[in-house]
């Protein structure tokens, strides 16, 4: 670029102080109006974006230019601010009170045709997003958006460091140690047929690092997961990931939350409460349906169980007899349920398991509902009471094992929640889940799973249950969650080796495995290992909040899509056999 093209301000910087004076600026046109005399084009960059006006009088050579130039060509304008006549101010943009009457216009490159419109919102698909990433970085919301992602990384590394932790680096290739997701693995050339793994998480270096005495640690971190992906998952993502050792959970909760409450305030002007309300595993379950409540409204899960079991209802009653349950949310003011609406609803439901779902509707004088005929007005009185309905409400239904019953109501709330417009767009409600289960059962392995992962900590009172009842051992781990969606988690860990081999056992892991998998970790445990616990933040997710936007895509510059492809460079591809034979590996079909 010439030099003389150095730009003295940003397409974002200028305002009536400026009036007359002499500016450079650069950048990408946004648009240019041709209007037959006079010229007009915006130019914008990262800072924004400014006007530009070629008069029909000035130098032909720069009209000429300026008649050619197109959208998202880069180019220089040198000219002078001059205030805008008072009804073409534009109190919307930053550098809507004046415009640069251009004296000179350079060319630094021409733009082929694009592929979509640079504009908010786009209206491309996400495939055509995804392929032209470096165009659709070029939409102000995008580049707000990663302008705040690093705003709120700085954030958190000054509060860290305020409150003494060290941000330490971890390896990227390390020990394969699969538990939880899948892993990526990386061959080893040196050691023909032996592998590395990407980090789900640092997990166990951090943990390795209180052992070796760095008692605040944090990292701001790429964590990798070979999983089913959705809108809130990446198969690489970022944590906020944060250690202490001689704590207990009142430590270590509130420091986060003081982070969270930073972040909340400073990015959305929003203060959070202090402290954060917490709520068991079982209580979230049973209210609403899922261990990531959305305390933004309310429509809470209610058992009916006692009334249901002598309704009359066949359903109802063999549900409840055979150990499952009944059990209904009430939608406040609901009007007419039509029978489309029913059926829709009813579909819905059972794609989480749900059989069917009954629509009981209450007027100023009925029941309305496909069961009235089949059950009793004892039943429907004892329903309505408990589900406190009031003429004009509708209640949803279902009858199942208390998890199905859990699952399909607690989306269906979400679901009425946002199909009605109930949910307050600028609400943010935080929540701690804690006392979560250890362990689950996997139908899948036949066997115990970390339901956190398997470094949690049991209570101290549940550690003799670990190898009777494993079920019923109550874990040191809590969530956070804001909105419905989980923002982070962690837990105390277990320092001492006994309490970690129990655990092992409990999965199912015998001696051996878990000395080849973990031996590492169980002999550093050895040596003065410290009472230690910590947390991990998805990162992505909680400036996807900050942002207000739906999905993480929106805040990653350069994310994949829902089956792990990078569009825009083509990744995963294939490589050469030359490649594959000094790895020692060969593909098979
Ligand atoms: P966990 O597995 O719960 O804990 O991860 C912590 C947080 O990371 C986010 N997260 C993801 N974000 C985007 N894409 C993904 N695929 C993805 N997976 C997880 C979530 C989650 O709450 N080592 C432990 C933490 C600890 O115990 O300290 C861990 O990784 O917001
Ligand atoms: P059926 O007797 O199967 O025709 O069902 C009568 C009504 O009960 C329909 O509205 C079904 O959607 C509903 N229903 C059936 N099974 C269940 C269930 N397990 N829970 C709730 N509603 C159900």
């Amino acid at each position: 670029m010439p030099w003389q093209w150095r730009r003295t301000h940003t397409c974002g910087g200028l305002t009536k102080q400026d009036a007359g004076s002499t500016v450079t600026l650069v950048g990408w046109v946004a648009n240019q109006r041709d209007h037959g005399g006079v010229i007009f084009a915006d130019l914008r960059d990262r800072y924004g974006v400014t006007q530009v006006v070629f008069h029909p009088e000035g130098d032909a050579a720069v009209l000429e230019t300026a008649r050619r130039i197109k959208s998202e060509w880069a180019v220089g304008i040198r000219g002078k601010v001059r205030l805008r006549p008072a009804e073409m101010v534009n109190p919307r943009l930053s550098t809507g009170a004046i415009e640069i009457e251009a004296e000179q216009c350079e060319i630094f490159n021409e733009s082929g045709i694009l592929p979509f419109q640079i504009k908010d919102p786009c209206d491309a698909t996400d495939e055509t997003r995804l392929k032209y990433r470096y165009l659709d970085l070029r939409r102000p919301q995008m580049q707000r958006n990663l302008t705040l992602r690093h705003r709120a990384a700085k954030t958190v590394r000054d509060f860290l460091d305020s409150q003494g932790f060290l941000e330490i680096e971890t390896p990227i290739l390390m020990k394969s140690t699969p538990e939880g997701a899948r892993d990526y693995l990386v061959p080893s050339r040196v050691h023909k047929g032996r592998f590395y793994a990407l980090p789900q998480s640092p997990q166990i270096y951090k943990q390795t690092l209180m052992i070796s005495g760095f008692d605040r640690y944090f990292q701001i971190v790429r964590c990798f997961r070979d999983e089913d992906l959705r809108a809130d998952r990446q198969p690489e993502f970022t944590q906020i990931d944060a250690e202490m050792s001689f704590v207990t959970e009142d430590d270590i909760l509130p420091i986060m939350e003081e982070l969270t409450r930073r972040l909340f305030a400073e990015f959305r002007n929003i203060r959070l409460p202090n402290p954060f309300p917490r709520m068991g595993y079982d209580e979230a379950v049973s209210r609403y349906g899922t261990d990531r409540p959305d305390l933004r409204f309310g429509m809470e899960i209610t058992d009916i169980s006692a009334a249901a079991e002598r309704s009359g209802f066949r359903v109802f009653e063999e549900a409840v007899r055979s150990g499952g349950a009944v059990r209904g949310i009430r939608l406040e003011a609901a009007g007419p349920v039509s029978r489309k609406q029913t059926d829709d609803l009813t579909e819905y439901v059972k794609g989480f398991g749900a059989k069917g779902l009954v629509v009981l509707q209450r007027t100023e004088t009925e029941w309305l509902s496909p069961i009235v005929k089949f059950t009793t007005p004892e039943f429907l009185a004892a329903a309505g009471e408990a589900l406190s309905m009031k003429a004009g409400d509708a209640a949803f239904i279902v009858a199942d094992k208390a998890k199905t019953c859990g699952e399909a109501l607690g989306s269906l709330r979400k679901k009425l929640a946002a199909d009605r417009g109930l949910i307050p767009g600028d609400a943010f409600a935080p929540l701690w889940v804690t006392d979560f289960p250890l362990l689950e059962w996997s139908e899948e392995e036949g066997r115990w799973a970390a339901m956190h992962h398997p470094f949690t900590s049991p209570r101290e009172e549940d550690i003799p249950l670990l190898e009777t009842d494993p079920g019923r051992v109550r874990a040191r781990a809590y969530d956070l969650v804001v909105n419905g969606s989980e923002i982070g988690g962690g837990s105390i860990r277990n320092h001492r080796k006994s309490v970690q081999e129990s655990l092992f056992r409990s999965l199912g892991m015998d001696r051996e495995t878990a000395e080849r998998r973990f031996g590492f970790l169980l002999e550093a445990l050895e040596f003065g290992a410290p009472p230690h616990g910590g947390i991990a933040f998805g990162f992505d997710r909680l400036v996807m909040l900050l942002a207000g936007e739906e999905s993480i895509r929106e805040v990653i510059a350069f994310p994949k899509t829902t089956s792990a492809l990078s569009l825009m460079d083509g990744c995963p591809s294939e490589v050469s056999e030359d490649q594959l034979k000094e790895l020692g590996l060969k593909i098979t079909e």
